[in-house]
Order: structure tokens, then C-alpha cells, then sequence
């Protein structure tokens, strides 16, 4: 019998989670509150104290936090604002959102995040910010990226969805540009059983002009000082991340033990990097094959779940034909798109499931490897 390691299994860790869950689910049903109220003020606290800033601001998903910074920071029509092409396409939305024009560009090939070089060629005279995307958990090089933002006086927004505990050079991810965006869709490393957001930062008015843009810019009951959206973070959610944030640093161990376990019994396959200023937190374990295409059918078939982030770069997709952008313009982009497997990863994978997925890829390996 096949035994079948899934992509990813959710219910594991709520399972060993289910009394702090239910007494604090419980805890909001028989408040009576249930949106934008103390259990989202205490976690945005946490999650600032966390962050070592002082403010966090709750909204409803990653897109919203995303957005809201950047209008936030001012940016609207007319502006340019860099990012990458490889990664979730809620980065892109988010930024389009505004109003502003996303400007993609390559990445370093080994961590899959915005190449600086890259992101300085592509300033221009309409550029207003940088969101680097911190994409599987891997820090993009922000010493560089930090730089080129004072350089050219660009917004640093970070894009933290997949980067929850990660740092660089010792330092929490969110915390190097004016504000970072986080997304805690369920899967997150910090994931609530629904959609939420937050976006931090150590800016006083930053962080009231998000509370205004959260709340319909309502300065008091039915008063608007401006336009804002609805992007609230409800009671449930927020109660949900206090309890997870506790075991955040926990969790993030387990998964850097777990892609140690991969790094060192996998073979045949490029496993990732995480470079020495980073510390790694795989939201993703992102492996590498020049046949991927067959070894996923093969992987499949031994029932292993693999997936690909992402398949189809946001230039190369249909509905940023209009961008500008056409294949061969951002190689690195490209080739990773065509090369990559994500392999399971999740709280609750055990190093014997890890040996399973290394059998199977070993054994598709030499089925398709002639
Ligand atoms: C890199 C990245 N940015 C932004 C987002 C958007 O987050 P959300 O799905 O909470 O809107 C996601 C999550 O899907 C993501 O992975």
C-alpha cells in the first residue's frame, strides 16, 4: 500500500493546539464583540512587542496590508512601484490596487527574491517604492535593498507573507523598511483559521493614517476625514493569532529542523539555499529539478504532494499581458518558474514522512532520469 504524504495538513496542528483554540474562540462568542475590538488590540500589541515596534495594525488579509501601506505612505496613480514578478499574485493586485504601475523585476536565482541590481536598473523618475517580497520564508538582502531605498528616496514596504520570524542579519523581517505587511492566511506560519493581516511599523502617523484607511477613513462614528475600504480584522481571527503567536518561534524551529532533515538525506534534486545573513523560516521547502514536470507526475503517482510556486510568473500571466512584459524578459523568473517543487511541509510532517518523500523522489528519479 502507498502511503500518502499530503502537501499539507492543517488539521495536525490545530489538533494539538484545540484547547487554546477552543478557550479562546470560546472566550469571543460570549463577549458579544466581534469585530475591530480588545482581542484585536491585543494582538496587534503582541505582534508589535513581538517585532520589537510599536505599532501593529490589523486588517482583513495580506493584499489589504499590502495595499493600505502603500496608501498609506502616499503612493497612488501615476507612481511606479517595484516588485517581483515571482511571487504570489496578491503582491502585484495589491500594489495595482493603489492606483500606482507595478514595475516587475528578476531575482537572485539561489533565493528566490528581488535581485538588487535588478530593482535599482529599474528605477525611474516615477518611481515611489520597493516592496521586496520575502518569498518561502527566506529574507530578500535587505542590506542592499535598504540602501537603494535611501539612495533613491523610495518607500520600503516589505511584502512578510510567507516570512512570519524570519530575519536578516539577526533582525525580524517587517521591521527594515517603513512598514512591513503581513497576510495569516490559514497556511501562514502564523495562519489564523480564516483571512487576517497586519501591517507594523514604528511611525506614528503611518500607523493612524491605517487605522483611518481600515475603518472607511472614519475619524469618528459615520465622520470621514478620507476614503478608505473596509479591511477589518475580526475578534476571532485576532484571538487565534494570540495563541498561535506564542508558539510562532516553536513552530518556525520545527520547520527549519524538518528542511534540515530534507537538506541532508535528499539527492538528485537542488535543495534551497538560505544564505548566511538569513535566517530561513520555510513557509515553503522549494527544491529544484530540470525534469520537474515528470518527477511531479512521478511524485503523484507514489502519493506525495507536491506543488509549484508558482507556475506562471505574474508577467507571463494573461491578465498583465498589458504590463508590457513577454517570455525572456525576466530569465531567472522564468527558469525557476519551470524548475521548482515545493515538497510537503507542515507542523505536524515527521522526519519518517521526510524519508518517505526521499524514497519516492529517489525512485521517481530513476524512472524518469534515462
Ligand atoms: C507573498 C504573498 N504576498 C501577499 C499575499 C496576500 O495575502 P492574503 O492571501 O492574506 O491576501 C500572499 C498570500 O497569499 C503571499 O504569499
Amino acid at each position: 500500500m502507498v502511503t500518502m504524504i499530503p502537501f499539507n495538513e492543517l488539521k495536525l496542528l490545530h489538533t494539538q493546539l484545540e484547547d487554546e483554540l477552543g478557550a479562546a474562540v470560546r472566550r469571543v462568542l460570549s463577549s458579544g464583540w466581534y469585530a475591530l475590538g480588545p482581542e484585536v488590540e491585543a494582538f496587534e500589541n503582541q505582534f508589535a512587542s513581538y517585532h520589537g515596534v510599536k505599532y501593529a495594525v490589523g486588517v482583513a488579509n495580506g493584499t489589504d496590508a499590502i495595499e493600505l501601506a502603500l496608501r498609506a505612505a502616499g503612493i497612488g496613480p501615476g507612481d511606479e512601484v517595484i516588485t517581483v514578478s515571482h511571487t504570489a499574485v496578491a503582491t502585484v493586485c495589491a500594489i495595482e490596487q493603489t492606483g500606482a504601475n507595478p514595475v516587475l523585476v528578476d531575482i537572485t536565482p539561489e533565493t528566490y527574491t528581488m535581485e538588487p541590481e535588478a530593482a535599482e536598473a529599474a528605477v525611474s523618475p516615477r518611481t515611489k517604492a520597493l516592496v521586496p517580497v520575502h518569498l518561502y520564508g527566506h529574507p530578500a538582502d535587505m542590506t542592499e535593498l535598504v540602501s537603494l531605498a535611501e539612495r533613491h528616496n523610495l518607500a520600503l514596504i516589505e511584502d512578510c507573507a510567507q516570512a512570519h520570524g524570519a530575519r536578516w542579519k539577526g533582525q525580524l523581517v517587517g521591521t527594515f523598511g517603513q512598514m512591513g505587511a503581513f497576510s495569516f492566511y490559514p497556511t501562514k506560519n502564523l495562519g489564523a483559521c480564516g483571512d487576517g493581516g497586519a501591517i507594523i511599523t514604528n511611525n506614528t502617523n503611518l500607523a493612524e493614517r491605517l487605522r483611518l484607511l481600515r475603518n472607511y477613513g472614519q475619524t469618528s462614528r459615520y465622520h470621514h476625514a478620507e476614503r478608505g475600504i473596509n479591511s477589518r480584522l475580526d475578534e476571532i481571527q485576532a484571538a487565534i493569532l494570540c495563541v498561535k503567536l506564542r508558539h510562532l518561534e516553536e513552530h518556525n524551529n520545527a520547520r527549519r529542523a524538518l528542511a534540515d532533515h530534507y537538506n541532508r538525506h535528499l539527492e538528485g534534486v537542488t535543495v534551497p539555499v538560505a544564505c548566511q545573513e538569513a535566517h530561513h523560516v520555510y513557509h515553503l521547502y522549494v527544491a529544484r529539478h530540470h525534469l520537474r514536470d515528470s518527477l511531479m507526475d512521478a511524485l503523484k503517482k507514489r502519493g506525495v504532494g507536491a506543488l509549484i510556486h508558482y507556475p506562471v510568473p505574474v508577467h507571463l500571466q494573461e491578465a498583465y499581458a498589458d504590463l508590457g512584459y513577454r517570455s525572456g524578459s525576466l530569465p531567472f523568473t522564468e527558469q525557476a518558474a519551470r524548475e521548482i517543487l515545493s515538497l510537503p511541509m507542515y507542523i505536524g510532517l515527521t522526519k519518517g514522512d521526510i524519508e518517505i518523500v526521499v524514497q519516492a523522489i529517489r525512485a521517481s528519479l530513476e524512472g524518469i532520469e534515462i
